[in-house]
């Protein structure tokens, strides 16, 4: 047995710990802080929260809050252009992934050279960045433990990330109040995210004992705690136990990576504009169902993780009933359960498209823990209509 084994530098995790920010930012040497975030942020107060947070250290604070939703190579360019210009020395990315996704990959433009679609790729990075911070306001992405930055490209709609050891958050301020005003659908969107980098990770065929025990802590904290996050916003000890969820969830998959379902959600993002969250729930039910058989000791583990009670004698049978466990879920959580229900002009004539735009997602197919075709995918995609 051989794996690496990486993660971000410093890990902070508890109520009320985003306010010891700026003696973080200052540890890493920092003067002046870029905070890259949206504008949701901004119209929520946090990002004032965390501003006067970093202030208060004596430290000064140029904020970049123009991230959307899906973020582009080119706001990613235009807030590299502002920070060299602004002379900033450490980046903060507050929000979602996509916030944290732009951060890291500012950090690293900040010392190598042009755009970031030149660095869309694996390892094509080749300087370490300044330094960076991230603070989630979700329980999802990951992002705050990750080497990859999910960037679309304005010009043809292709999404590619940014993958490199340099992108690992030097800090990440997991603070689990931030997660409280998360509405209802965020909530469940992302949480569906943690479930499948988690569920991903463990039956990827680059999993290994260390990802697997961090897998099997998320989803079993995601079987117990995302209906309670979900339905009852205000509870601590949910959103706790969910931000840690998705901490895990973001380790195990940036030590064994995703599957199929992944390659399979990121045409319903590029071509039709569902997120990424959204993208994932829909979609992994009907990979885990295709996939079950090809690892039926994991699957029919992680569905007792979620809280599955088939004790039928049969590997196979407890197998399939992660898929079941996952069809209640999304169920429970009201997400839609087919590509119908989206109502983005989705339709059987786009199958073929959509899967040649997910197997050339490669990575993921090739740690399918099951041999996957273009067909199959094209099957998968009928399943889910
Ligand atoms: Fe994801």
């Amino acid at each position: 047995m051989n794996f690496d084994m990486f993660m971000a530098g410093r890990i902070s995790f508890g109520a009320g710990v985003s306010a010891t920010v700026g003696e973080k930012a200052k540890a890493l040497g920092a003067s002046k802080v870029m905070l890259v975030t949206d504008e949701t942020m901004v119209s929520i107060g946090t990002a004032e929260r965390i501003t006067s947070y970093l202030e208060e250290a004596g430290l000064s604070v140029e904020t970049f809050s123009q991230v959307e939703p899906e973020p582009s190579v080119e706001t990613v360019d235009l807030a590299a252009d502002r920070l060299k210009a602004t002379g900033c020395d450490l980046v903060v990315g507050l929000g979602g992934g996509s916030s944290m996704d732009v951060a890291k990959a500012v950090s690293v433009l900040a010392t190598n050279e042009g755009s970031a679609g030149a660095y869309q790729g694996l390892g094509l990075v080749e300087k370490p960045g300044i330094p960076k911070i991230t603070i989630p306001t979700t329980a999802g992405t990951g992002s705050e433990v990750t080497f990859t930055a999910v960037l679309i490209r304005k010009s043809d709609g292709v999404k590619g990330g940014i993958n490199s050891d340099y992108l690992y958050p030097d800090c990440s301020l997991l603070d689990p109040e931030l997660t409280l005003s998360m509405p209802k659908k965020v909530t469940t969107e992302t949480g569906m995210d943690a479930l499948a980098h988690a569920l991903e990770a463990y039956t990827s065929r680059q999993a290994s004992p260390f990802s697997d025990t961090m897998a099997e802590a998320a989803i079993a904290r995601i079987g117990r705690y995302l209906r309670v996050a979900a339905l009852n916003g205000n509870d601590i000890e949910a959103r706790s136990e969910m931000m840690l969820a998705a901490l895990f969830g973001g380790v195990a998959l940036a030590n064994a990576g995703v599957t199929a379902c992944h390659s399979m959600a990121y045409p319903l993002g590029a071509v039709f504009g569902v997120g990424h969250g959204l993208s994932n729930a829909l979609l992994l039910p009907y990979v885990v169902r295709f996939n079950a058989m090809a690892a039926p000791e994991k699957f029919a583990r992680a569905a007792e993780l979620l809280g599955g009670t088939n004790y039928s004698e049969g590997l196979f049978d407890r197998a399939v009933d992660c898929a079941d466990r996952l069809d209640e879920l999304v169920h429970d959580l009201d997400l839609p359960t087919n590509l119908r229900e989206l109502e983005v002009g989705i339709a059987p004539e786009n199958f073929e498209d959509m899967a040649k735009r997910a197997m050339a997602v490669a990575r993921p197919m090739e740690n399918n823990p099951r041999d996957i075709t273009l067909e199959q995918v094209i099957s998968i995609y009928e399943e889910a209509f």
